[in-house]
């Protein structure tokens, strides 16, 4: 396995790019409203991106192996969707919660964050999910400075929000990212302290859990993205681009709008 350690011009470069991405996230906001589609909440980040930003949204026509081309800007999870919600013409009601994620391409470099969003005001277990993924992510993220392992990291995560009863999605992961949108490592949101790829400063990943309130099973829809969860329990997901440091970490997709660490449950 061939890690690629970013020279600090290439940090600088996913420092911009990391902003852009969580700049979307802010701007898109205060559109997150009952009565609107994800369709629309889509065309809003692409208007944003092309033509204010001068980004590239990295998912449109993106095709891995296996995928027809993804066809639009963002992804729009609502509710049990648990990622790669494809947008389309339905529309938010009052106590959905959705994931958006945004991946956006400057100068060549991949920025790539998502959050949770409520629409109107959620149900408490929606919350507290939302919640309880939000510190797993940033519970792993803290788990990373040189030495450490990413089995480090995927411990973290599976411990505490299986704590709460909830489940880890096995079957996608947090990934290298630079001048590709996916890269090695894969970053296992589960796992074993002391285990797997030991972090080297300069590598720059994704953590991006998803936790579901029930089973961790998942299915895909027809559309071939979307993926929501077999027992339709409601699933969360939050992400951050970050870099490890010779000291710790440096979470790359931060902006005004982005929410802070959370104080931890002890
Ligand atoms: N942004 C997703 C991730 O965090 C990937 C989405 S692929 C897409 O890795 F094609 F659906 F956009
Ligand atoms: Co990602
Ligand atoms: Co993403």
């Amino acid at each position: 396995m061939t890690i690629h350690l970013k020279s600090l011009p290439e940090i600088e470069k996913m420092r911009i790019a990391g902003k852009l991405a969580s700049e979307v996230l802010d701007f898109i906001a205060p559109f997150v409203k009952p009565g609107i589609t994800t369709d629309k909440l889509d065309s809003l980040c692409y208007d944003y991106m092309v033509n204010t930003q001068k980004t590239i949204p990295a998912p449109l026509n993106y095709a891995p192996p296996g995928y027809s081309p993804y066809p639009k800007s963002i992804c729009t999870s609502v509710n049990h969707q648990v990622c790669h919600g494809v947008p389309g013409e339905k529309k938010l009601k009052a106590g959905d919660i959705i994931n958006i994620d945004v991946t956006v391409i400057k100068d060549g470099y991949h920025g790539d964050t998502s959050r949770m969003y409520y629409v109107g005001e959620p149900l408490i277990q929606a919350r507290r999910l939302c919640e309880i993924t939000y510190e797993s992510m940033w519970r792993g993220i803290e788990e990373i400075k040189p030495g450490r392992h990413l089995g480090d990291v995927g411990y973290a995560i599976q411990k505490f929000s299986e704590s709460f009863g909830y489940s880890v999605v096995r079957e996608f992961c947090g990934h290298g990212i630079g001048t590709k949108f996916h890269e090695e490592p894969q970053v296992l949101h589960y796992g074993h302290s002391g285990t797997g790829l030991q972090l080297k400063a300069g590598m720059i990943f994704t953590v991006e859990p998803m936790i579901n309130a029930g089973k961790a099973s998942i299915r895909q829809l027809a559309d071939g993205w979307t993926i929501v969860t077999k027992d339709h329990s409601l699933s969360a997901q939050w992400e951050h681009t970050v870099l490890v440091t010779e000291t710790g970490y440096e979470v790359l997709t931060l902006s005004i709008g982005a929410p802070s660490k959370p104080t931890f449950h002890s």
